[in-house]
């Protein structure tokens, strides 16, 4: 079974690979390497000891991504491309959505053509807006994302239940990660984020390496237990192994099926600090500081019906987690070269 995995070089992506080549199925990757490196190739095939076929396209031009359509018979495609820095996408929204809608219609206009009946798209937890309670079901409400990223993705899960509804011997997985975070235990691969991290996983960890000073603590007055943001952390390669769950999930030919991807428990900002110095022995100073404009206090997910479905869970806690981040912070302290 031949796998077409776009976005294949990024955080997600590389795992996933990593999942497939070891599960054997056959790999090919097109990146454009807008936010990852050609080196993420070579480590794969020292993990694996399997190199991937590999295109540098972009998927945004439609005439080079068909030409890699006629490379081989792909079963499946896992869709990761796409551009995510939320306040990039403030800043520069024709950009993102140029570059996330018009990626995914040209990937879905080339399965038709091509007759690739098998899809996985990667959404986000940031499909659900403000959550009006926690955890999250699938079932709850889409819509009003507080970004053009997570407008993206509302309006990708909305083209794919539409393309899906008239072509119904397609089988599309939406996938809502929560929010991924660790390396792969080799410490060869991880999030590589360019400049002052946004996410809070790379920024501890950058911290916990002495490259940054402390942890700025984004409000310590919401209604949580310790007042910091509560989140629902998932290892990389629990999410990684989620996208091998769905695969075997989408040969029961299932038509439309949604999934949030996530461990279905909320950690604090203050808790997941402890739990990356317990991990790592490593000191993670902090300040508490204002809210960050557009946090939620509280976002976790309800995971029963891919637990039960996909029969899949997040093996993983925060702790091992942390301790695979710090890993990779340390062989990699300026990122992947
Ligand atoms: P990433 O930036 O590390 O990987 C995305 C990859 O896609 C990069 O290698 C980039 O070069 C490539 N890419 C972007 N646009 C492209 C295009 N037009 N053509 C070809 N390649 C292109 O991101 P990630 O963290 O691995 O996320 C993967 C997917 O999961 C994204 O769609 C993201 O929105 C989604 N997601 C990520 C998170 C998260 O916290 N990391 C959470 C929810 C959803
Ligand atoms: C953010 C995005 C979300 C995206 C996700 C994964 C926003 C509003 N949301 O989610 O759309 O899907 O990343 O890429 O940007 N924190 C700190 N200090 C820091 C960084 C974070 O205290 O330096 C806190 C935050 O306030 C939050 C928690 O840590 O409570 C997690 O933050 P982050 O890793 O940025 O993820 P989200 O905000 O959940």
């Amino acid at each position: 079974m031949r796998v077409l995995v776009t976005g294949g070089l990024g955080f997600i992506g590389s795992e996933t690979v990593i999942c497939l080549l070891n599960e054997g199925y056959e790999v090919t990757v097109v990146d454009a390497l807008f936010n990852s490196k050609i080196a993420v190739l070579e480590r794969i095939e020292t993990i694996t000891g399997k190199k991937p076929d590999f295109f540098q396209v972009d998927c945004c031009d439609y005439e080079a991504f068909k030409k890699v359509f006629e490379t081989a018979k792909f079963d499946a495609a896992i869709h990761f491309a796409g551009l995510k820095a939320v306040g990039e996408s403030v800043e520069k929204p024709i950009e993102y959505y140029e570059n996330n809608l018009v990626s995914s219609i040209n990937l879905v206009k080339l399965m038709k053509e091509y007759g690739v009946k098998n899809l996985i798209f990667s959404s986000s937890a940031t499909v659900y807006g403000t959550p009006k309670r926690v955890p999250l079901v699938e079932t709850d409400p889409v819509g009003h994302a507080t970004n053009p990223y997570g407008e993206t993705k509302i309006m990708i899960e909305r083209i794919l239940g539409d393309f899906q509804l008239a072509n119904p011997d397609f089988n599309i997985a939406l996938l809502r990660y929560f929010n991924p975070i660790g390396a792969h235990p080799s410490g060869l691969l991880g999030e590589d984020p360019n400049g002052i991290p946004n996410n809070l996983m790379p920024y501890i960890s950058q911290v916990a390496i002495g490259k940054r000073d402390y942890l700025r603590v984004w409000g310590g007055d919401y209604p949580t237990p310790d007042g910091t943001g509560v989140r629902d952390y998932i290892h990389v390669v629990d999410l990684a192994e989620g996208h091998m769950a769905t695969l075997k999930k989408l040969e029961d030919k299932p038509g439309l099926v949604v999934y949030n991807l996530g461990t279905g428990k909320g950690t604090s900002v203050l808790e997941a600090v402890s739990a990356y110095e317990k991990a790592t022995g490593a000191k993670v100073p902090y300040k508490i500081l204002e809210r960050r404009s557009g946090d939620v206090a509280e976002n976790y997910a309800n995971c029963d019906k891919a637990n039960t479905e996909l029969k899949w869970h997040a093996r993983f806690n925060v702790e091992d987690a942390c301790r695979d981040a710090y890993n990779f912070q340390k062989k990699n302290p300026d990122g992947i070269k």
